[in-house]
């Protein structure tokens, strides 16, 4: 039985094994108390150690990080703080742990145990993380999977750039001191393990796309690679996204599905994680207390989860967004850092005034200019702008990025050649508009931005069990 469930039984003195890893051991008199988890729950179970039941070799032995099995029966605990407790007959020590073990019992910076990755699951913090980070991926496959999707699996490795950005990490078996050149100097890709220049993908969705008309409604669930040298706490190099694609949904049925879709599993969090979320929550609480009075957020996790899932999302295009930041406060006392004109693409700065300060909720931007997004979506009929839609949250800015896509063939055609895309690279996706076209719309969620939202943590490196950013690849 895992602790979890352990902790759920009545005790009838039933003997128990709990087998898991101590986070204290302390000791009165003759007698002495070992807190043991095993991850299942944030939880641990007490072993209660009396008389000379365990000999002191054992005993001595047993130490913060060290892993045991302690049999004996399961009693009513005597002290505050847990219904039931384990009186130890027998101990197995699997593993012992010295005093250099870096997860000893205090407080230890975020920064520390990124560089003890290996160890950091060991921690109340890094338990409840993942233990949520679980329970959101499952809530995504629920959701979809309840209603009609297809989970379609798209390739991770790919010869298009499918956002256009060429922020690709190649993918290569050549002697990279030595590679084949052709007659005129390049390399020659040809003689390249696929017989063609090959990425790891940036998106699921061109290949998304394709699945979608014809099943209609699918969604990808994959990891994503991004070489875009953003040292910040919202970006990574390597991250999951999950990517719904839905043929004959127009722009305002992706946003209702985005939106839905967010608050079911953020709502499954709160039903299914909510030890783990109280636990944050006090986290966040004690940090806030050193922090000065106008630096302490509104709401509390909790709070702001109900927040997101009890309103509904204010909509707006991207033209009166700007006009919001040119009536703002910041904007006339020169505050924000970035200028702000109709054309640019939104800041960081820029996203969180609209959210943070003038709507107070999340808030969906559609319809944006057409030269600042990627070439697939459908363009207005006014021909300046598009119909992207982002998704944007407090704390996170973008959490999710969008469109209807273009399903004309000419118009296509004409874009691919204006942003300097070869279409003999793409054939496959452009031939689709010639073959059956349809209305189609899908959106991309950074799933590690939902986690870092829903966790209340600050830096996204956090919320992946080994992160992968610029310098980074460790573990
Ligand atoms: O806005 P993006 O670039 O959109 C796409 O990739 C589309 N192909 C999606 C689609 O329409 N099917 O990325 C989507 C989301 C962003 O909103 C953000 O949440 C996340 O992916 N994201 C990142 N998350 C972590 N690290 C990065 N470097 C990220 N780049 C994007
Ligand atoms: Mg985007």
């Amino acid at each position: 039985m895992q602790i979890k469930e352990i902790l759920t039984q009545t005790p009838v003195e039933q003997e128990v094994t709990v087998k898991g890893w101590v986070r204290t051991k302390r000791g009165q008199a003759a007698v002495t108390f070992i807190a043991i988890n095993d991850g299942s729950t944030i939880n641990n179970i007490q072993a209660v150690v009396e008389g000379n039941n365990v000999n002191e070799d054992t005993l001595r032995l047993i130490t913060t990080g060290s892993c045991v099995a302690v049999t004996g029966k399961l009693i009513a605990s005597l002290g505050s703080g847990q219904a039931v407790e384990v009186k130890a007959e027998k101990i197995e020590v699997y593993g012992s742990a010295d005093e250099t073990f870096p997860m000893q019992p205090k407080r230890h910076s975020m920064e520390f145990l990124r560089e003890k990755a290996h160890l950091r699951f060991r921690t109340n913090t890094f338990g409840a993380i993942f233990r949520i980070r679980h329970a959101l991926a499952f809530a995504v496959h629920k959701y979809y999977n309840d209603n009609g999707f297809f989970y379609l699996h798209t390739p991770i490795i790919t010869a298009s750039d499918a956002e256009g950005a060429g922020e690709m990490f190649h993918v290569t078996t050549f002697d990279l001191k030595n590679p084949p050149k052709t007659e005129d100097g390049e390399i020659d890709y040809k003689e390249d393990f696929f017989g063609r220049e090959t990425s790891l993908t940036v998106s699921g969705q061109l290949e998304g796309e394709l699945g979608a008309l014809a099943l209609s409604k699918i969604y990808t669930f994959g990891p994503t690679f991004r070489a875009e040298n953003s040292n910040t706490t919202r970006h990574l190099a390597e991250f999951w996204m999950i990517e719904p694609e839905v043929a004959f949904n127009e722009l305002e049925d992706n946003m209702n599905l985005a939106e839905d879709f967010v608050q079911y599993v953020i709502k499954y969090a709160l039903e299914n994680c909510a030890e783990d979320l109280a636990f944050l929550e006090k986290r966040l609480l004690d940090e806030e207390k050193n922090k000065p009075q106008n630096e302490r957020s509104e709401l509390s996790l909790l709070e702001k989860l109900r927040f997101v899932i009890d309103n509904k999302f204010e909509r707006l295009t991207y033209t009166e967004a700007i006009e919001i930041l040119l009536r703002s406060k910041p904007h006339k006392e020169k505050k924000f850092q970035y200028p702000v004109e109709w054309g640019i693409d939104l800041q960081s700065e820029h996203e969180r005034y609209l959210v943070e300060k003038h709507f107070k909720k999340p808030v969906i931007l559609t319809n944006y200019p057409r030269e600042i997004k990627a070439f697939y979506m459908k363009q207005d009929e006014d021909g300046k702008t598009v119909r992207a839609m982002d998704v944007l949250f407090p704390g996170i800015g973008e959490i999710i990025g969008g469109s209807q896509r273009e399903d004309d063939y000419e118009k296509l055609l004409t874009r691919v050649k204006e942003v300097g895309i070869d279409p003999e690279n793409i054939w496959w996706y452009l031939e689709t508009r010639k073959f059956g076209s349809a209305p189609h719309s899908g959106f991309g969620l950074g799933f590690e931005r939902l986690v870092l939202f829903v966790t209340g943590m600050t830096n996204i490196r956090d919320v992946i069990p080994f992160p992968r950013a610029p310098k980074t690849a460790e573990f």
